[in-house]
Protein backbone atom coordinates (compact mmCIF):
# COMPACT_ATOMS: atom_id res chain seq x y z
CA UNK A 1 0.00 0.00 0.00
CA UNK A 2 0.79 3.42 -0.63
CA UNK A 3 0.76 5.65 2.65
CA UNK A 4 -2.14 8.20 1.95
CA UNK A 5 0.29 11.23 2.66
CA UNK A 6 2.21 10.37 -0.40
CA UNK A 7 -0.53 9.51 -2.59
CA UNK A 8 -1.61 13.29 -1.57
CA UNK A 9 1.86 14.51 -2.33
CA UNK A 10 1.43 13.34 -5.87
CA UNK A 11 -1.26 14.45 -6.28
CA UNK A 12 -0.71 17.87 -5.15
CA UNK A 13 2.11 18.05 -7.33
CA UNK A 14 0.72 17.20 -10.79
CA UNK A 15 -2.08 19.84 -11.26
CA UNK A 16 -5.03 18.79 -13.20
CA UNK A 17 -5.19 21.33 -15.39
CA UNK A 18 -0.98 20.51 -16.47
CA UNK A 19 -1.95 16.75 -16.47
CA UNK A 20 -5.49 17.29 -18.52
CA UNK A 21 -4.18 19.81 -20.89
CA UNK A 22 -1.48 17.13 -22.16
CA UNK A 23 -4.28 15.19 -23.78
CA UNK A 24 -7.22 17.36 -24.19
CA UNK A 25 -7.31 20.97 -25.41
CA UNK A 26 -8.59 22.97 -22.95
CA UNK A 27 -10.10 26.48 -23.51
CA UNK A 28 -11.17 28.79 -20.74
CA UNK A 29 -14.73 28.84 -20.30
CA UNK A 30 -15.47 31.56 -17.30
CA UNK A 31 -13.06 30.12 -14.67
CA UNK A 32 -12.92 26.68 -15.53
CA UNK A 33 -11.57 25.23 -18.38
CA UNK A 34 -13.19 22.81 -21.11
CA UNK A 35 -12.23 21.08 -23.63
CA UNK A 36 -14.02 18.07 -26.00
CA UNK A 37 -14.24 15.17 -23.74
CA UNK A 38 -11.79 12.16 -24.40
CA UNK A 39 -14.04 9.54 -22.84
CA UNK A 40 -16.85 9.96 -25.53
CA UNK A 41 -16.90 11.29 -28.69
CA UNK A 42 -18.27 15.00 -28.92
CA UNK A 43 -18.44 17.50 -31.05
CA UNK A 44 -19.62 20.76 -28.78
CA UNK A 45 -17.48 20.55 -25.43
CA UNK A 46 -19.11 19.30 -22.05
CA UNK A 47 -15.71 18.29 -20.35
CA UNK A 48 -15.04 21.29 -17.70
CA UNK A 49 -11.80 21.13 -15.73
CA UNK A 50 -11.80 22.65 -12.06
CA UNK A 51 -8.54 23.99 -10.53
CA UNK A 52 -10.38 25.60 -7.41
CA UNK A 53 -11.53 21.76 -6.75
CA UNK A 54 -8.89 19.84 -8.77
CA UNK A 55 -11.01 17.91 -9.98
CA UNK A 56 -13.13 17.38 -13.57
CA UNK A 57 -16.78 16.34 -14.65
CA UNK A 58 -18.11 15.57 -18.50
CA UNK A 59 -21.73 16.94 -18.99
CA UNK A 60 -22.01 14.82 -21.98
CA UNK A 61 -21.19 11.31 -20.60
CA UNK A 62 -21.11 11.62 -16.83
CA UNK A 63 -17.72 10.70 -16.44
CA UNK A 64 -15.48 12.71 -13.62
CA UNK A 65 -12.93 12.63 -11.20
CA UNK A 66 -10.24 13.84 -10.12
CA UNK A 67 -6.33 13.41 -11.36
CA UNK A 68 -5.49 9.83 -10.31
CA UNK A 69 -8.83 9.00 -12.17
CA UNK A 70 -8.34 10.81 -15.25
CA UNK A 71 -4.99 8.59 -15.68
CA UNK A 72 -6.42 5.55 -14.87
CA UNK A 73 -8.86 6.30 -17.61
CA UNK A 74 -6.93 7.64 -20.21
CA UNK A 75 -3.91 5.50 -19.90
CA UNK A 76 -6.18 2.51 -18.80
CA UNK A 77 -4.06 1.73 -15.97
CA UNK A 78 -5.00 0.75 -12.46
CA UNK A 79 -4.84 2.98 -9.39
CA UNK A 80 -1.31 1.81 -8.14
CA UNK A 81 0.07 1.90 -11.29
CA UNK A 82 -1.43 5.41 -12.03
CA UNK A 83 -0.46 6.69 -8.86
CA UNK A 84 3.14 5.33 -10.09
CA UNK A 85 3.05 7.31 -13.36
CA UNK A 86 1.98 10.69 -11.83
CA UNK A 87 5.10 10.31 -9.21
CA UNK A 88 7.30 9.59 -12.04
CA UNK A 89 5.96 12.81 -14.02
CA UNK A 90 7.23 15.68 -11.26
CA UNK A 91 10.01 13.29 -10.41
CA UNK A 92 9.56 11.65 -7.69
CA UNK A 93 10.85 7.87 -7.12
CA UNK A 94 8.66 5.70 -5.03
CA UNK A 95 10.46 3.37 -2.93
CA UNK A 96 8.75 0.11 -2.93
CA UNK A 97 5.75 -0.49 -0.90
CA UNK A 98 5.90 -3.96 -1.41
CA UNK A 99 2.03 -3.85 -2.89
CA UNK A 100 0.07 -6.87 -2.45
CA UNK A 101 -2.79 -5.75 -4.59
CA UNK A 102 -0.06 -5.26 -7.35
CA UNK A 103 0.98 -8.82 -7.11
CA UNK A 104 -2.13 -10.46 -6.51
CA UNK A 105 -4.21 -8.72 -8.85
CA UNK A 106 -2.68 -9.91 -12.52
CA UNK A 107 -5.09 -8.64 -14.96
CA UNK A 108 -6.77 -10.27 -17.75
CA UNK A 109 -4.78 -11.55 -20.85
CA UNK A 110 -6.51 -10.74 -23.93
CA UNK A 111 -7.69 -14.31 -24.74
CA UNK A 112 -9.50 -14.16 -22.17
CA UNK A 113 -11.13 -11.07 -23.10
CA UNK A 114 -11.84 -12.64 -26.17
CA UNK A 115 -13.47 -15.48 -24.79
CA UNK A 116 -15.50 -13.36 -22.99
CA UNK A 117 -16.41 -10.81 -26.15
CA UNK A 118 -17.49 -14.05 -27.50
CA UNK A 119 -19.91 -15.63 -25.37
CA UNK A 120 -21.56 -12.01 -24.74
CA UNK A 121 -21.66 -11.49 -28.21
CA UNK A 122 -23.83 -14.85 -28.51
CA UNK A 123 -25.99 -13.76 -25.57
CA UNK A 124 -26.48 -10.52 -26.95
CA UNK A 125 -27.32 -12.43 -30.36
CA UNK A 126 -29.45 -14.55 -28.43
CA UNK A 127 -31.70 -11.80 -26.41
CA UNK A 128 -32.40 -10.34 -29.83
CA UNK A 129 -33.81 -13.14 -31.82
CA UNK A 130 -35.53 -14.05 -27.91
CA UNK A 131 -39.16 -13.72 -28.82
CA UNK A 132 -40.31 -11.24 -26.36
CA UNK A 133 -37.46 -10.02 -25.03
CA UNK A 134 -35.60 -8.62 -28.33
CA UNK A 135 -39.10 -7.18 -29.85
CA UNK A 136 -38.28 -3.97 -29.01
CA UNK A 137 -35.05 -4.04 -30.71
CA UNK A 138 -35.65 -6.03 -34.00
CA UNK A 139 -38.25 -3.46 -34.55
CA UNK A 140 -35.87 -0.99 -33.69
CA UNK A 141 -33.16 -2.16 -36.76
CA UNK A 142 -35.51 -3.74 -38.77
CA UNK A 143 -38.38 -1.36 -38.85
CA UNK A 144 -36.72 2.13 -37.93
CA UNK A 145 -33.16 1.47 -39.47
CA UNK A 146 -34.46 -0.48 -42.45
CA UNK A 147 -32.10 -3.32 -42.19
CA UNK A 148 -32.49 -7.07 -43.42
CA UNK A 149 -32.57 -9.57 -41.52
CA UNK A 150 -29.51 -10.99 -43.22
CA UNK A 151 -27.65 -7.92 -42.37
CA UNK A 152 -28.37 -8.77 -38.75
CA UNK A 153 -27.06 -11.17 -38.40
CA UNK A 154 -23.68 -11.03 -40.52
CA UNK A 155 -22.92 -7.80 -38.32
CA UNK A 156 -23.80 -10.07 -35.85
CA UNK A 157 -26.13 -7.34 -34.26
CA UNK A 158 -27.50 -7.98 -30.64
CA UNK A 159 -29.45 -7.19 -27.71
CA UNK A 160 -28.10 -5.98 -24.17
CA UNK A 161 -31.46 -5.80 -21.89
CA UNK A 162 -32.57 -3.52 -20.23
CA UNK A 163 -31.94 -5.40 -16.20
CA UNK A 164 -28.15 -4.58 -15.05
CA UNK A 165 -27.74 -8.19 -14.61
CA UNK A 166 -28.73 -10.24 -17.30
CA UNK A 167 -25.54 -10.62 -19.31
CA UNK A 168 -23.38 -10.18 -15.64
CA UNK A 169 -24.85 -13.57 -14.43
CA UNK A 170 -24.47 -15.42 -18.00
CA UNK A 171 -20.96 -14.59 -17.67
CA UNK A 172 -20.76 -15.75 -13.97
CA UNK A 173 -22.28 -19.17 -14.82
CA UNK A 174 -19.88 -19.82 -17.85
CA UNK A 175 -16.60 -18.89 -15.28
CA UNK A 176 -15.94 -15.93 -15.44
CA UNK A 177 -14.74 -14.04 -12.47
CA UNK A 178 -16.62 -9.99 -11.91
CA UNK A 179 -13.50 -8.55 -12.09
CA UNK A 180 -12.37 -10.40 -15.46
CA UNK A 181 -16.12 -9.00 -16.63
CA UNK A 182 -15.29 -5.93 -15.41
CA UNK A 183 -11.61 -5.39 -17.11
CA UNK A 184 -13.79 -6.80 -20.31
CA UNK A 185 -16.30 -3.53 -20.01
CA UNK A 186 -18.68 -5.56 -19.97
CA UNK A 187 -19.41 -4.90 -16.27
CA UNK A 188 -19.36 -1.51 -14.58
CA UNK A 189 -19.07 -1.21 -10.66
CA UNK A 190 -20.62 0.82 -8.22
CA UNK A 191 -21.85 0.91 -4.28
CA UNK A 192 -24.53 -1.66 -4.94
CA UNK A 193 -22.14 -4.33 -6.77
CA UNK A 194 -21.54 -5.11 -10.37
CA UNK A 195 -23.69 -3.92 -13.49
CA UNK A 196 -24.16 -4.65 -16.74
CA UNK A 197 -22.52 -1.82 -18.49
CA UNK A 198 -24.94 -2.25 -21.73
CA UNK A 199 -28.55 -2.01 -20.61
CA UNK A 200 -31.08 -1.53 -23.15
CA UNK A 201 -28.93 -1.00 -25.82
CA UNK A 202 -29.01 -2.72 -29.32
CA UNK A 203 -25.45 -4.21 -29.62
CA UNK A 204 -22.79 -3.77 -32.52
CA UNK A 205 -19.91 -6.16 -31.90
CA UNK A 206 -16.60 -4.90 -33.34
CA UNK A 207 -14.64 -7.92 -34.86
CA UNK A 208 -11.21 -7.58 -36.09
CA UNK A 209 -9.62 -8.77 -39.15
CA UNK A 210 -9.08 -12.13 -37.46
CA UNK A 211 -12.57 -12.54 -36.54
CA UNK A 212 -12.34 -11.83 -32.69
CA UNK A 213 -15.30 -10.01 -31.46
CA UNK A 214 -12.48 -7.17 -29.70
CA UNK A 215 -15.12 -4.71 -28.43
CA UNK A 216 -18.95 -3.38 -28.90
CA UNK A 217 -21.16 -0.83 -29.54
CA UNK A 218 -24.21 -0.13 -27.55
CA UNK A 219 -26.88 2.23 -28.84
CA UNK A 220 -29.54 3.40 -26.98
CA UNK A 221 -32.94 3.41 -29.10
CA UNK A 222 -34.60 5.91 -27.79
CA UNK A 223 -33.07 9.41 -28.56
CA UNK A 224 -33.50 11.02 -25.03
CA UNK A 225 -31.10 8.25 -23.29
CA UNK A 226 -27.68 9.50 -22.76
CA UNK A 227 -25.62 8.57 -24.23
CA UNK A 228 -26.75 7.81 -27.78
CA UNK A 229 -24.09 5.87 -28.04
CA UNK A 230 -21.86 3.40 -25.56
CA UNK A 231 -18.79 2.10 -26.73
CA UNK A 232 -16.40 -0.26 -24.84
CA UNK A 233 -12.84 1.52 -23.84
CA UNK A 234 -9.80 0.34 -24.34
CA UNK A 235 -9.11 -3.05 -22.98
CA UNK A 236 -6.30 -5.68 -23.29
CA UNK A 237 -8.00 -6.83 -26.64
CA UNK A 238 -9.46 -3.57 -27.60
CA UNK A 239 -7.90 0.05 -28.84
CA UNK A 240 -10.40 2.38 -30.45
CA UNK A 241 -6.91 4.18 -32.36
CA UNK A 242 -6.68 0.94 -33.85
CA UNK A 243 -9.55 -0.48 -34.91
CA UNK A 244 -12.33 0.12 -37.42
CA UNK A 245 -15.61 -1.00 -37.98
CA UNK A 246 -16.52 -3.46 -40.49
CA UNK A 247 -13.35 -4.00 -41.31
CA UNK A 248 -13.20 -7.52 -41.15
CA UNK A 249 -15.88 -7.50 -43.67
CA UNK A 250 -14.37 -4.20 -46.00
CA UNK A 251 -10.76 -5.68 -46.48
CA UNK A 252 -11.89 -8.05 -49.05
CA UNK A 253 -13.03 -5.16 -50.89
CA UNK A 254 -11.67 -2.53 -51.02
CA UNK A 255 -8.28 -2.96 -53.30
CA UNK A 256 -9.86 -0.07 -55.68
CA UNK A 257 -11.19 2.07 -52.37
CA UNK A 258 -12.41 2.47 -48.95
CA UNK A 259 -15.06 4.29 -47.58
CA UNK A 260 -14.24 5.31 -43.91
CA UNK A 261 -17.12 6.70 -42.29
CA UNK A 262 -18.21 8.05 -39.24
CA UNK A 263 -20.86 5.90 -37.70
CA UNK A 264 -21.34 2.15 -37.54
CA UNK A 265 -25.07 2.50 -38.88
CA UNK A 266 -23.47 4.32 -41.74
CA UNK A 267 -20.67 1.50 -42.39
CA UNK A 268 -23.76 -0.70 -42.24
CA UNK A 269 -26.21 1.05 -44.50
CA UNK A 270 -23.41 0.81 -47.30
CA UNK A 271 -23.08 -2.78 -46.67
CA UNK A 272 -26.52 -3.50 -47.26
CA UNK A 273 -26.83 -1.33 -50.04
CA UNK A 274 -23.90 -3.49 -51.65
CA UNK A 275 -21.22 -1.30 -51.34
CA UNK A 276 -19.09 -3.60 -48.79
CA UNK A 277 -15.49 -1.36 -48.91
CA UNK A 278 -17.34 0.42 -46.32
CA UNK A 279 -15.65 0.51 -42.40
CA UNK A 280 -16.23 3.26 -39.62
CA UNK A 281 -14.06 5.00 -37.12
CA UNK A 282 -15.24 4.19 -33.33
CA UNK A 283 -16.30 7.30 -31.99
CA UNK A 284 -12.65 8.82 -32.24
CA UNK A 285 -10.92 10.96 -35.19
CA UNK A 286 -8.55 8.86 -37.73
CA UNK A 287 -5.10 7.78 -35.90
CA UNK A 288 -2.11 7.26 -37.63
CA UNK A 289 -2.20 3.74 -36.55
CA UNK A 290 -5.80 3.30 -38.70
CA UNK A 291 -4.02 5.20 -41.33
CA UNK A 292 -1.34 2.23 -41.22
CA UNK A 293 -3.93 -0.29 -41.08
CA UNK A 294 -5.55 0.62 -43.67
CA UNK A 295 -2.65 1.08 -46.22
CA UNK A 296 -2.74 -2.57 -46.23
CA UNK A 297 -5.75 -3.69 -47.65
CA UNK A 298 -5.95 0.14 -50.27
CA UNK A 299 -4.38 3.09 -51.62
CA UNK A 300 -7.24 5.22 -51.89
CA UNK A 301 -9.91 6.17 -49.27
CA UNK A 302 -13.02 8.11 -49.93
CA UNK A 303 -14.21 9.77 -46.54
CA UNK A 304 -17.92 9.86 -46.17
CA UNK A 305 -17.97 12.41 -42.88
CA UNK A 306 -21.06 14.00 -41.45
CA UNK A 307 -21.85 16.77 -43.67
CA UNK A 308 -21.80 19.61 -40.87
CA UNK A 309 -19.15 21.66 -40.29
CA UNK A 310 -17.50 19.74 -37.56
CA UNK A 311 -17.99 16.81 -40.02
CA UNK A 312 -16.13 18.38 -42.73
CA UNK A 313 -13.65 19.80 -40.38
CA UNK A 314 -12.47 15.98 -38.78
CA UNK A 315 -13.15 15.23 -43.20
CA UNK A 316 -10.05 17.59 -43.76
CA UNK A 317 -7.91 16.60 -40.79
CA UNK A 318 -8.39 13.09 -41.68
CA UNK A 319 -7.47 13.87 -45.40
CA UNK A 320 -3.79 15.09 -43.91
CA UNK A 321 -3.45 12.01 -41.54
CA UNK A 322 -4.16 9.89 -44.89
CA UNK A 323 -2.23 11.46 -46.92
CA UNK A 324 0.93 11.01 -44.75
CA UNK A 325 0.23 6.98 -45.09
CA UNK A 326 0.85 8.04 -48.85
CA UNK A 327 -3.46 6.96 -49.57
CA UNK A 328 -4.68 9.01 -51.50
CA UNK A 329 -7.86 10.66 -49.86
CA UNK A 330 -10.97 12.40 -51.11
CA UNK A 331 -13.61 13.81 -48.95
CA UNK A 332 -17.13 13.05 -50.21
CA UNK A 333 -19.63 15.80 -49.96
CA UNK A 334 -23.19 14.18 -49.27
CA UNK A 335 -25.67 17.18 -50.23
CA UNK A 336 -29.11 17.67 -48.83
CA UNK A 337 -28.69 14.50 -45.31
CA UNK A 338 -26.83 14.47 -42.18
CA UNK A 339 -24.78 11.52 -43.00
CA UNK A 340 -24.39 8.44 -45.57
CA UNK A 341 -27.05 6.51 -43.93
CA UNK A 342 -29.57 9.20 -44.48
CA UNK A 343 -28.64 9.98 -47.58
CA UNK A 344 -29.25 6.28 -48.79
CA UNK A 345 -32.55 6.43 -47.35
CA UNK A 346 -33.69 9.44 -48.76
CA UNK A 347 -32.05 9.15 -52.26
CA UNK A 348 -31.31 5.84 -52.57
CA UNK A 349 -28.21 4.01 -52.96
CA UNK A 350 -27.69 4.36 -57.25
CA UNK A 351 -27.77 8.69 -56.09
CA UNK A 352 -24.54 7.89 -53.68
CA UNK A 353 -22.90 5.77 -56.10
CA UNK A 354 -22.98 8.62 -58.75
CA UNK A 355 -21.64 10.63 -55.84
CA UNK A 356 -18.67 8.18 -55.33
CA UNK A 357 -17.68 8.65 -59.02
CA UNK A 358 -17.79 12.25 -59.36
CA UNK A 359 -15.92 11.92 -56.43
CA UNK A 360 -12.97 14.62 -56.02
CA UNK A 361 -10.22 15.66 -54.12
CA UNK A 362 -11.02 18.80 -52.31
CA UNK A 363 -8.76 20.92 -54.19
CA UNK A 364 -10.24 20.06 -57.16
CA UNK A 365 -13.43 20.16 -55.64
CA UNK A 366 -12.39 23.90 -55.57
CA UNK A 367 -11.27 24.42 -59.07
CA UNK A 368 -14.88 22.87 -60.12
CA UNK A 369 -16.75 25.60 -58.07
CA UNK A 370 -14.50 28.24 -59.21
CA UNK A 371 -15.36 26.93 -62.92
CA UNK A 372 -19.01 27.10 -62.31
CA UNK A 373 -18.46 30.61 -60.70
CA UNK A 374 -16.59 32.35 -63.19
CA UNK A 375 -16.43 33.37 -66.95
CA UNK A 376 -12.89 32.59 -67.82
CA UNK A 377 -13.47 34.20 -71.36
CA UNK A 378 -13.39 37.54 -69.62
CA UNK A 379 -9.97 38.92 -68.51
CA UNK A 380 -11.31 40.38 -65.87
CA UNK A 381 -13.15 37.20 -64.53
CA UNK A 382 -10.28 35.23 -64.95
CA UNK A 383 -8.00 37.25 -62.67
CA UNK A 384 -10.85 37.41 -60.16
CA UNK A 385 -10.53 33.33 -60.23
CA UNK A 386 -6.95 33.30 -60.32
CA UNK A 387 -6.80 35.28 -56.89
CA UNK A 388 -9.56 33.30 -55.41
CA UNK A 389 -7.29 30.21 -55.90
CA UNK A 390 -4.09 31.36 -54.88
CA UNK A 391 -5.78 32.58 -51.29
CA UNK A 392 -6.85 29.26 -51.29
CA UNK A 393 -3.48 27.95 -51.87
CA UNK A 394 -2.10 30.09 -49.53
CA UNK A 395 -3.50 28.79 -46.73
CA UNK A 396 -2.74 25.76 -47.53
CA UNK A 397 0.02 24.90 -44.78
CA UNK A 398 2.23 22.61 -46.09
CA UNK A 399 4.58 23.93 -48.47
CA UNK A 400 4.71 20.42 -51.16
CA UNK A 401 0.62 20.73 -50.86
CA UNK A 402 1.07 24.54 -52.10
CA UNK A 403 3.38 23.19 -54.51
CA UNK A 404 1.09 20.61 -55.97
CA UNK A 405 -1.52 23.07 -56.19
CA UNK A 406 0.02 25.69 -57.90
CA UNK A 407 0.90 23.13 -60.47
CA UNK A 408 -2.39 21.72 -61.20
CA UNK A 409 -3.94 25.37 -61.22
CA UNK A 410 -1.29 27.18 -63.11
CA UNK A 411 -2.58 24.14 -66.12
CA UNK A 412 -6.20 25.05 -64.85
CA UNK A 413 -5.87 28.49 -65.24
CA UNK A 414 -3.27 28.35 -68.30
CA UNK A 415 -1.12 31.03 -66.30
CA UNK A 416 2.70 30.55 -65.82
CA UNK A 417 3.50 28.55 -62.84
CA UNK A 418 6.09 31.21 -61.49
CA UNK A 419 3.70 34.11 -61.51
CA UNK A 420 1.23 32.04 -59.47
CA UNK A 421 4.05 31.26 -57.36
CA UNK A 422 4.58 34.77 -57.22
CA UNK A 423 0.88 35.66 -56.14
CA UNK A 424 0.83 33.28 -53.90
CA UNK A 425 3.65 34.05 -51.70
CA UNK A 426 2.28 37.88 -51.98
CA UNK A 427 -0.99 36.87 -49.99
CA UNK A 428 0.85 34.17 -47.66
CA UNK A 429 2.69 37.86 -46.57
CA UNK A 430 -0.27 39.89 -46.58
CA UNK A 431 -2.38 36.88 -44.38
CA UNK A 432 0.86 37.27 -42.10
CA UNK A 433 0.30 40.79 -41.94
CA UNK A 434 -3.35 40.24 -40.60
CA UNK A 435 -1.70 38.05 -38.31
CA UNK A 436 -0.07 40.72 -37.04
CA UNK A 437 -3.63 42.75 -36.60
CA UNK A 438 -5.37 39.13 -34.76
CA UNK A 439 -2.49 39.35 -32.31
CA UNK A 440 -3.09 43.02 -31.52
CA UNK A 441 -6.79 42.46 -30.87
CA UNK A 442 -5.78 39.74 -28.89
CA UNK A 443 -3.66 41.41 -26.89
CA UNK A 444 -5.68 44.16 -26.18
CA UNK A 445 -8.09 41.74 -25.15
CA UNK A 446 -5.99 40.02 -23.12
CA UNK A 447 -5.48 43.57 -20.90
CA UNK A 448 -8.91 44.87 -21.26
CA UNK A 449 -10.87 45.68 -18.50
CA UNK A 450 -7.39 45.42 -16.31
CA UNK A 451 -6.73 49.37 -16.68
CA UNK A 452 -2.29 48.70 -16.91
CA UNK A 453 -1.84 51.11 -14.20
CA UNK A 454 1.60 49.72 -14.58
CA UNK A 455 2.63 49.85 -17.81
CA UNK A 456 -0.05 52.09 -18.61
CA UNK A 457 1.55 52.86 -22.62
CA UNK A 458 1.05 49.46 -23.19
CA UNK A 459 -2.40 49.86 -25.17
CA UNK A 460 -1.27 51.83 -27.19
CA UNK A 461 1.05 49.41 -28.91
CA UNK A 462 0.33 46.05 -27.77
CA UNK A 463 2.67 44.45 -30.16
CA UNK A 464 5.44 46.47 -29.56
CA UNK A 465 4.63 46.53 -25.68
CA UNK A 466 4.62 43.08 -25.92
CA UNK A 467 8.30 42.86 -27.63
CA UNK A 468 9.81 45.10 -25.36
CA UNK A 469 8.24 43.13 -22.14
CA UNK A 470 10.37 40.08 -24.14
CA UNK A 471 12.92 41.98 -24.23
CA UNK A 472 13.00 42.84 -21.17
CA UNK A 473 12.23 39.47 -19.67
CA UNK A 474 15.42 38.44 -20.94
CA UNK A 475 17.66 40.67 -19.80
CA UNK A 476 16.57 40.75 -16.33
CA UNK A 477 18.31 37.13 -16.47
CA UNK A 478 20.69 37.56 -18.93
CA UNK A 479 21.97 41.59 -18.64
CA UNK A 480 24.76 40.65 -21.17
CA UNK A 481 22.21 40.02 -23.86
CA UNK A 482 22.36 44.06 -23.61
CA UNK A 483 25.86 43.77 -25.11
CA UNK A 484 25.01 41.92 -28.43
CA UNK A 485 25.40 44.25 -31.18
CA UNK A 486 22.06 43.79 -33.49
CA UNK A 487 22.65 45.01 -37.54
CA UNK A 488 25.62 47.11 -35.81
CA UNK A 489 24.04 48.75 -32.66
CA UNK A 490 22.86 47.78 -29.19
CA UNK A 491 19.60 47.65 -28.02
CA UNK A 492 18.73 51.56 -26.53
CA UNK A 493 16.12 54.15 -25.11
CA UNK A 494 15.21 54.97 -28.38
CA UNK A 495 14.02 51.36 -29.05
CA UNK A 496 11.71 51.32 -26.74
CA UNK A 497 8.03 52.75 -26.71
CA UNK A 498 6.54 52.64 -23.65
CA UNK A 499 8.20 54.70 -20.53
CA UNK A 500 7.58 52.19 -18.41
CA UNK A 501 9.82 49.94 -19.80
CA UNK A 502 12.22 52.17 -21.25
CA UNK A 503 12.85 52.44 -17.51
CA UNK A 504 12.98 49.13 -16.69
CA UNK A 505 15.50 48.86 -19.53
CA UNK A 506 17.90 51.82 -19.17
CA UNK A 507 18.28 50.39 -14.85
CA UNK A 508 19.10 47.23 -16.04
CA UNK A 509 21.77 49.19 -18.78
CA UNK A 510 23.05 51.27 -15.85
CA UNK A 511 23.74 48.72 -13.37
CA UNK A 512 24.89 46.35 -15.69
CA UNK A 513 27.53 48.75 -16.97
CA UNK A 514 28.60 50.40 -13.71
CA UNK A 515 29.25 47.18 -12.11
CA UNK A 516 26.71 44.38 -12.00
CA UNK A 517 22.61 44.36 -12.03
CA UNK A 518 20.68 41.82 -10.09
CA UNK A 519 17.04 41.57 -9.48
CA UNK A 520 16.92 42.27 -6.09
CA UNK A 521 18.23 46.02 -6.98
CA UNK A 522 14.63 46.85 -8.75
CA UNK A 523 13.13 47.40 -5.42
CA UNK A 524 15.42 50.17 -5.22
CA UNK A 525 13.84 52.36 -8.52
CA UNK A 526 10.55 50.22 -8.77
CA UNK A 527 7.39 50.14 -6.79
CA UNK A 528 5.86 47.27 -5.51
CA UNK A 529 3.51 46.39 -8.43
CA UNK A 530 6.28 47.62 -11.06
CA UNK A 531 8.46 44.39 -9.51
CA UNK A 532 6.16 42.13 -9.92
CA UNK A 533 5.31 43.17 -13.41
CA UNK A 534 8.85 43.34 -14.07
CA UNK A 535 9.31 39.81 -12.37
CA UNK A 536 6.00 38.50 -14.36
CA UNK A 537 8.04 39.22 -17.43
CA UNK A 538 11.37 37.75 -16.74
CA UNK A 539 9.12 34.24 -15.45
CA UNK A 540 7.17 34.29 -18.83
CA UNK A 541 10.54 33.81 -20.62
CA UNK A 542 11.91 31.29 -18.02
CA UNK A 543 10.30 28.40 -20.55
CA UNK A 544 11.52 30.07 -23.82
CA UNK A 545 14.73 30.52 -25.70
CA UNK A 546 16.92 33.33 -24.48
CA UNK A 547 19.66 33.19 -26.65
CA UNK A 548 21.67 36.24 -28.24
CA UNK A 549 19.67 34.85 -31.22
CA UNK A 550 16.44 34.81 -30.08
CA UNK A 551 17.43 38.19 -28.76
CA UNK A 552 18.71 39.34 -31.84
CA UNK A 553 15.60 38.49 -33.56
CA UNK A 554 13.14 40.28 -31.12
CA UNK A 555 15.35 43.23 -31.01
CA UNK A 556 14.86 43.36 -34.78
CA UNK A 557 11.35 42.85 -35.10
CA UNK A 558 10.73 45.80 -32.53
CA UNK A 559 12.81 48.13 -34.49
CA UNK A 560 10.84 47.04 -37.49
CA UNK A 561 7.46 47.20 -35.72
CA UNK A 562 8.72 50.99 -35.08
CA UNK A 563 7.38 52.01 -38.16
CA UNK A 564 10.80 50.68 -40.42
CA UNK A 565 10.30 48.18 -42.88
CA UNK A 566 8.22 45.23 -43.41
CA UNK A 567 7.10 42.85 -40.49
CA UNK A 568 5.78 39.72 -41.30
CA UNK A 569 9.38 37.38 -41.18
CA UNK A 570 10.45 38.33 -37.89
CA UNK A 571 7.10 38.62 -36.47
CA UNK A 572 6.53 34.93 -37.89
CA UNK A 573 9.45 33.75 -35.87
CA UNK A 574 7.95 35.40 -33.02
CA UNK A 575 4.94 33.84 -33.05
CA UNK A 576 6.12 30.91 -33.27
CA UNK A 577 8.42 31.46 -30.42
CA UNK A 578 5.65 32.04 -28.65
CA UNK A 579 3.65 29.38 -29.71
CA UNK A 580 6.23 26.85 -28.42
CA UNK A 581 6.68 28.73 -25.16
CA UNK A 582 3.17 28.65 -24.53
CA UNK A 583 3.08 24.39 -24.00
P1 LIG B 1 -27.28 7.15 -35.66
O1 LIG B 1 -27.44 7.14 -37.13
O2 LIG B 1 -28.08 8.20 -34.94
O3 LIG B 1 -27.41 5.80 -35.02
O4 LIG B 1 -25.83 7.55 -35.34
P2 LIG B 1 -24.73 7.82 -36.39
O5 LIG B 1 -24.22 6.53 -36.89
O6 LIG B 1 -25.23 8.82 -37.40
O7 LIG B 1 -23.65 8.41 -35.48
P3 LIG B 1 -23.26 9.91 -35.13
O8 LIG B 1 -22.91 10.70 -36.35
O9 LIG B 1 -24.24 10.49 -34.18
O10 LIG B 1 -21.93 9.55 -34.36
C1 LIG B 1 -20.88 8.90 -35.04
C2 LIG B 1 -20.21 7.90 -34.15
O11 LIG B 1 -19.73 8.56 -33.00
C3 LIG B 1 -21.10 6.78 -33.63
O12 LIG B 1 -21.19 5.72 -34.50
C4 LIG B 1 -20.42 6.41 -32.34
O13 LIG B 1 -19.30 5.58 -32.59
C5 LIG B 1 -19.91 7.75 -31.87
N1 LIG B 1 -20.87 8.39 -30.95
C6 LIG B 1 -21.96 9.11 -31.26
N2 LIG B 1 -22.61 9.54 -30.17
C7 LIG B 1 -21.89 9.07 -29.14
C8 LIG B 1 -22.05 9.16 -27.71
O14 LIG B 1 -22.98 9.74 -27.19
N3 LIG B 1 -21.09 8.55 -26.96
C9 LIG B 1 -20.04 7.88 -27.51
N4 LIG B 1 -19.16 7.32 -26.70
N5 LIG B 1 -19.88 7.77 -28.83
C10 LIG B 1 -20.79 8.35 -29.63
MN1 LIG C 1 -26.76 8.51 -38.55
Amino acid sequence: MIPASVIEDIRARNDIEDVISSYVSLKKAGKNLKGLCPFHSEKTPSFVVYDDTQSYYCFGCGVGGDVINFIMRQENLDYVSAVEYLAKRVGITLPDFNDKDKTEKKGVGRSRVLQMNLEAAKFYRDMLFDEKIGAPARSYLIIKRKLSSSVVKSFGLGYSPGGSRSLRDHLKNLGYSYEEMTEAYLCGKNERGYYDYFRDRVIFPIIDVSGNIVGFGGRAMNDSVKPKYLNSSDTPAFKKSKNLFALNFARNHSSEMMIVCEGYMDAISLHSAGINCAVATLGTSITSDHARIIKKYTNRVVLSYDSDEAGQKAAERAVRILGEAGIDTRILVIPGAKDPDEYIKKYGVEKFRSLLNGSLSKFDFFLEKIKDTYDFRQDEERIRASNEICSYIASVYSKVEREVYISKASAFLGVEKKSLEADVELTRRKNQRSEKKKMTAELLRQTAGLSDRVNPDFAKDPVSSRLEEDLIGMVLSFPDLLKVKVDGSELSAEDFNSSFTERLFSFVKKESDESSFSIGLLSRDFSEDEVSRAIKMQVKRRSLSNTPETYAIYVRALRKENGKSDVSDSLESIINDKRTGNK
